[in-house]
């Protein structure tokens, strides 16, 4: 059986989600594929090529799941693998071997939800296999899960995006899901994604300093994302949305989330005639996304030139999905 499952792009409200305020995330056409069996021995067997991993089994007895060796960087993505195999078991009530193959198209660790990307078609493809039959709600919930338990905490957005894939509006915990159009994206990619942690942190101190200064800043970046859920969810005007992109990007610059590095790929970008271009995710390295609907060549190249890496794509409306049984 064959499941794929999207990453995921923050289009808007970074940073003033922590403080309540409302953001917008979308599901992105770059997949990740799990391919797997169920197996007689009682044997996991992970084959992550394309993760850098060449080749993992994992034993296991009744009482628990023994990784036998730790790859790394990409030994990291498998003990989400680990965990979310965990939680299936434990939901089923006993263990069985099984084979599963990992193909990813999303960059590992550039912010572009590859753990979570990891995770939900896992979860997905052993629901099926064990007939299960999970909604891709429980996906959600439950790779949020997985999350908390490997990283110490989720804000869910990735799970969610990946399980449920559109545009996601999230506010307060609650999440309302709604259908985006396919923009065509290109983000730029530093090379080197900056520490989610450490950049909370500095907002976070930001904000002790200066309270109303950094509130006013939040409510704003509440505005544009409101907005720009209007503007996507009724198939607006984009050359409004890639204003806000620009507003929105300012605002993070406020907040001390930029770089060098970054604001080079967003200025470069609107230069070659992005309609607009932001940061996502946390910032201090990591990506930024441009929005330019006729000159998607001319930004990737302005991109490479600025010495960050391109990578094409859009938003899409497909979640978690069996390819074929
Ligand atoms: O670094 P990313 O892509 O995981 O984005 C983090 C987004 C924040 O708003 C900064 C944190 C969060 O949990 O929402």
């Amino acid at each position: 059986m064959l499941v794929s499952a999207p990453g995921k792009i923050i289009l808007f409200g970074e940073h003033s989600v922590v403080y309540g305020r409302g953001a917008i995330a979308s599901a992105i056409d770059l997949r990740t594929y799990t391919e797997g069996k169920l197996l007689k021995e009682k044997i996991i067997k992970i084959h992550a090529n394309d993760l850098k991993i060449p080749g993992l089994s994992i034993s296991f007895s009744e009482e628990e799941i023994v990784l036998g060796t730790d790859y790394g960087k990409a030994g990291f993505v498998v003990s989400y693998v680990k965990s979310a195999i965990e939680k299936i078991f434990t939901e089923y009530g006993s263990r069985k071997g099984f084979e599963i193959s990992i193909k990813s198209e999303i960059p590992v660790g550039a912010g572009l939800g590859s753990s979570a990307a990891v995770v939900v078609p896992t979860l997905k493809l052993l629901s099926e296999l064990l007939e299960m039959n999970l909604s891709n709600e429980e996906i959600a919930v439950m790779g949020k899960n997985v999350e908390i338990e490997v990283q110490g905490s989720s804000s869910g957005i990735d799970p969610a995006v990946s399980a449920l894939g559109g545009g996601l509006y999230f506010k307060k915990g609650k999440i309302e899901r709604f259908s985006a159009p396919n923009l065509p994206l290109i983000v730029g990619y530093t090379g080197e994604k900056g520490s989610t942690k450490i950049l909370l942190e500095k907002v976070k101190a930001l904000k002790e300093e200066y309270p109303e200064i950094l509130e006013n800043i939040m409510d704003a970046m509440e505005d544009i994302a409101s907005k720009s859920k209007k503007i996507l969810s009724e198939n607006g005007d984009i050359k409004e949305l890639g204003t806000l992109m620009n507003i929105n990007n300012g605002l993070l610059e406020a907040i001390g989330v930029s770089t060098k590095e970054l604001s080079e790929l967003v200025f470069a970008s609107r230069i070659s005639g992005a309609l607009g271009a932001k940061i996502t995710g946390a910032g201090g390295g990591g990506c930024m996304y441009a929005l330019a609907p006729n000159k998607q060549r001319e930004v990737e190249t302005a991109i490479k030139i600025a010495g960050g890496i391109p990578i094409r794509t859009k938003t899409t409306d497909e979640g978690v999905r069996v390819e074929h049984k």
